[in-house]
């Protein structure tokens, strides 16, 4: 089962979760990482679980077209959507650069915004 560590906000948080697990979904329904996972529509478009993979990102898959057109030249910094990553071996990533949806949106868009 895949281990996961994740950081956010200065603090470091450790789970096991089953094979196949995708943070999003889980901490959806209020199990690791919940409550501390930041994230919004669950489809690749608001860029609010944008994460840093600081390990594990070989055995992730390449990044989907949602990733690439949310995250753009993040991509190549080691960011991902956790919306669209399905888990299967252990990972570690971080959340401490959020908000990161301010960086990403598009000129005019209001997404991330107070
Ligand atoms: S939750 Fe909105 S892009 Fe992942």
């Amino acid at each position: 089962m895949p281990n996961v560590v994740f950081h956010r906000n200065g603090e470091t948080f450790v789970g096991e979760v089953k094979e196949n697990t995708n943070l999003v979904v889980r901490a959806g329904i209020r199990q690791f990482p919940y409550p501390n996972f930041l994230y919004g529509c669950g489809m690749g478009k608001c860029g609010k679980c944008a994460s840093l993979i600081i390990k594990g990102g070989e055995h992730l898959p390449e990044p989907n077209w949602k990733e690439k057109k949310r995250l753009g030249a993040r991509i190549d910094q080691g960011y991902r959507l956790a919306c669209q990553l399905w888990l299967t071996h252990d990972v570690e990533l971080s959340q401490e650069a959020t908000p990161l949806v301010d960086v990403v949106a598009p000129a005019g868009s209001a997404v991330g915004r107070p």
